[in-house]
């Protein structure tokens, strides 16, 4: 069972990783989109001018396209239901069902290289079902949290405790770049649902109610409302996430969890500062704030990398040596300690990587770079990644 669950040729899996992050990127721009456009839309009602439409509760004017725009809210509906109505949903379903297929092409049908920690003897297919449990209890959780709780000052704590079990969690589980993506994919999968199993069901009750002449329960949209402003204040959190498998130095840094905790929060943080704007309050010094914050963690995160990697013992650091030479990764790298000068991957002097990047590149491997997971031992390449370390930047 340990060698991946069916292998996709290489060519095969390039591709659909190609086809299916263009459509996935595609997809959630339109989604966060709409999302970003709704949430200012309701930010920046305003009573309207002429009240003879009773139904209508707010109105905002737009310039753009070469006119005007009216557009009128209406709560919960008008008198007289529209024929033609558009839906905003399947931005959300297809950002959703590319990025599982994007997860499963890169992520489960490699398991045993990239889902699984180095060096942890957790087999693929339990971290795979494991991975994918955990988008199920996270919705779980989510939604009965909703249920139970609408006040936003008990809400929002409980849910910022859970993102950070769940990034702990992951952390503890899946390796460092997987684990990142794991806490998107929870928090991307509680944001589909939400449209999936609450938004859309409460717009399709709000018509049945119209048509069936009853006076429509505004309860589910309140609930609704409630639930798409907090997919409003998750979606750069979750970009973060989606990117953050290019940045090694943040998703391979000591507590990465945190790191990741802390960068959410000046996602959310800055969304925050958005939403108070279009209502017409602007404070310069939260936007001043989210950016010291997010110089704060970079410099803490670079400081904990020089103090914590427990210094290698002579003995490994020559093992290390003999591994980076016989391993002929001097055929593509500089380093000036191994007398190797090779300019096809980067110059490690000038890098400096950290122990931690080295190894994860070294068992994994990256672009060009092949992996050396099934061709070094855990602690071969232990020890090259210590000695890279110790001696690069000389
Ligand atoms: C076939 C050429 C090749 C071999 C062999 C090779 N590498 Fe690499 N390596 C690369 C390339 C290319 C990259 C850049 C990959 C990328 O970021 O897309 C890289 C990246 C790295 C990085 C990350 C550097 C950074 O700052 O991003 C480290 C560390 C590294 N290699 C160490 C090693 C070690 C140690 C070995 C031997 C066990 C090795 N490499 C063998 C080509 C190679």
């Amino acid at each position: 069972m340990g060698a991946g669950l069916i292998a996709l040729s290489d060519a095969l899996s390039d591709w659909l990783d190609l086809g299916l992050r263009w459509l996935h990127v595609i997809a959630a721009m339109a989604w966060i989109g709409t999302s970003f456009y709704f949430v200012l839309l309701d930010q920046s009602l305003r009573p309207p001018k002429d009240r003879s439409d009773a139904g209508v509760a707010g109105e905002l004017w737009e310039v753009h396209g070469g006119g005007f725009y009216q557009v009128q809210k209406y709560v919960t509906a008008p008198a007289r239901l529209p024929d033609h109505v558009a839906w905003f949903k399947w931005e959300a379903y297809t950002t959703w069902l590319s990025g599982f297929a994007l997860m499963l092409v890169l992520y489960y049908l490699e398991a045993s290289s990239t889902l699984v920690r180095p060096g942890d003897d957790l087999e693929p297919w339990l971290a795979v079902t494991i991975s994918i449990g955990l988008l199920v209890v996270a919705w779980i959780a989510y939604d009965v949290l909703n249920r139970l709780v609408s006040d936003a000052r008990v809400l929002w704590p409980v849910l910022i405790v859970l993102v950070a079990l769940a990034a702990w969690g992951s952390s503890e589980l899946f390796s460092p770049r997987a684990a990142w993506l794991q806490v998107g994919a929870m928090i991307g999968t509680v944001m589909a649902a939400n449209v999936l199993f609450d938004i859309i069901p409460a717009h399709r009750e709000l018509i049945r109610a119209k048509e069936e002449g009853r006076e429509p329960d505004p309860e589910p949209g309140i609930q609704a409302k409630q639930r798409s402003v907090q997919n409003n204040y998750l979606t750069l959190p979750v970009l973060l996430t989606m990117l953050v498998g290019h940045f090694p130095f943040a998703y391979g840094a000591d507590r990465a969890w945190l790191v990741l905790v802390g960068l959410m929060a000046v996602g959310a943080w800055v969304r925050l500062f958005y939403n108070l704007r279009h209502q017409g309050r602007t404070h310069w010094w939260m936007a001043i704030v989210g950016a010291v914050a997010f110089v704060a963690i970079a410099v803490a995160v670079d400081r904990s990398g020089d103090t914590t990697s427990a210094p290698a013992d002579a003995a490994t650091i020559a093992q290390g040596r003999q591994v980076f030479v016989t391993a002929g990764c001097g055929a593509c790298h500089t380093l000036a300690d191994a007398g190797s000068t090779a300019v096809v991957g980067p110059d490690l002097d000038a890098a400096g990587p950290s122990a931690a990047l080295v190894e994860q590149r070294v068992r994994n491997g990256q672009g060009v770079m092949p992996a050396f997971a099934r061709t070094l031992s855990d602690e071969q390449i232990d020890a090259v990644a210590a000695y890279v370390a110790s001696v690069a930047g000389g």
